[in-house]
């Protein structure tokens, strides 16, 4: 069982990528449902047929879905979040905190996950493949059951007798008292933990970012793979849209954008190494229908089997040491050496290993930080980031 997702800034093509994926997969025979996550769906139109919420046959060993939620889940999932703000907001957590923690975005999502997550197991299916809505949502629904877990430990652990005098002014409006309560969150605990094993398992799920040869989506997918690197989530492939080939007999304005794609083609190189790239010509007409897809398919991954692994390893690793400061490890294995220079702007970090280059955005715990050495050990990149203000000690 393989669930592949697809991620990247609106309208790279990442509901064509998952939809070309998707039928390459069936051709080769396997059984493989796509389903789309964004609630802006945009799947039916790709696959050029009405979809419904369940999944459909839309060609042999292909069968498609636009998740919707339903109602009463949406509502369920509302009471606990009052619940939870209610109970946060008597403790030591002001009022404004305890909502900002309790509001959840991206709920209908966790829901959409969980329900994916119901037909790994089922398994109905040998490939599923995921057409999600743009990162910025997607990462945040992909937090989610780190975040959920959390709030479900912490109620778990607080022993019946308390949460059932916590639980009192709510008991019987949103649930009828703790052992119900306990039930849930124990239910819910269980499918989280299940959901966030298979997402974050390598022999299973796989993460795909779909960039073009552009400065804006390059930097949003490296927002993108850094913060699936933060919660292990593993990217096996990186998939370049929109590319165009060289042509001498195309005017100025081509020969423009060509030099500039291919600019960036470099970029995408440095910024991703070592994870493998592929790459999908640009195309003059739209890219709907099966045919077109099956073409885009041929295009990008030639003979290979899209529902391979095409890497496995993590892509960074960030840890606390034990001085307080932390230690940022990125793999380079193609890089041999050479002087070390590290520049920091804000969240970005910009790194030259002799005549290596790789800029990348940082997520917050180092962004606020500021680096103090970088050294390679074993063909990784091992980056030291201490705190801005200098200690006392060591301010003389
Ligand atoms: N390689 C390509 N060549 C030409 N057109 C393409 C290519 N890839 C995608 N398109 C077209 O670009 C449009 C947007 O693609 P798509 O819907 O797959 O993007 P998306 O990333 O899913 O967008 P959204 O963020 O809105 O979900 C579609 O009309 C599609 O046919
Ligand atoms: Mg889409």
């Amino acid at each position: 069982m393989r669930i592949i997702l697809y991620l990247g800034k609106g309208g790279v093509g990442k509901t064509t990528t998952s939809a070309a994926t998707a039928l390459r997969c069936a051709q080769l025979g396997y059984r493989t449902l796509i389903a789309s996550t964004d609630i802006a769906h945009s799947l039916a139109d790709s696959l050029g047929t009405e979809l419904e919420s369940t999944p459909k046959e839309v060609s042999p060993n292909l069968w498609a879905q636009e998740i919707s939620v339903v109602a009463d889940i949406h509502r369920y999932w509302a009471d606990i979040q009052g619940f939870a703000s209610s109970i946060i907001s008597s403790g030591s957590i002001n009022r404004v905190v305890a909502d900002e923690l309790s509001s959840f975005p991206g709920m209908d999502e966790i829901v959409s996950l969980l329900h994916i997550n119901k037909q790994a197991k089922d398994g109905k299916f040998d490939v599923v493949v995921v057409d999600a809505a743009p990162t910025g949502e997607t990462i945040r629904l992909l937090t989610m059951p780190d975040t959920f877990k959390w709030y479900a430990s912490h109620f778990l652990n607080m022993g019946e007798a308390r949460m059932a005098r916590m639980i009192k002014p709510f008991a019987g409006r949103i649930i009828k008292g703790s052992t119900e309560l306990l039930e849930v969150l124990e239910r819910l605990d269980a499918g989280t933990t299940e959901l966030r094993n298979t997402l974050g398992n390598p022999d299973i799920t796989s993460y795909r970012v779909v960039v073009q040869p552009e400065k804006m989506i390059v930097r949003e997918a490296q927002r993108a793979v850094s913060y699936l690197g933060l919660f292990s989530y593993p990217v096996d492939s990186i998939m370049i849209n929109r590319v165009l080939k060289a042509d001498a007999d195309e005017g100025e304005f081509y020969q423009t954008l060509y030099n500039n794609q291919q600019k960036y083609m470099d970029y995408i190189e440095d910024s991703f190494q070592p994870i493998p790239l592929w790459t999908a010509p640009f195309y003059s007409h739209e890219v709907v229908g099966l045919d077109a897809l099956k073409q885009l398919a041929d295009d990008c991954f030639g003979d290979s089997d899209p529902s391979n692994i095409f890497y496995r390893g993590q892509l960074q690793e960030i840890t606390e040491e034990p001085d307080g400061s932390f230690k940022l490890t990125l793999p380079l294995p193609f890089v041999s050496g050479g002087d070390i220079k590290l520049r920091k702007r804000g969240d970005e970090l910009f790194i030259t290993v002799g005549n290596f280059k790789r800029e990348m955005i940082l997520p917050t715990v180092l962004a606020k930080r500021k680096t103090r050495s970088g050294k390679l050990v074993n063909g990784q990149l091992e980056i030291e980031f201490v705190d801005m203000e200098p200690e006392p000690a060591a301010a003389d």
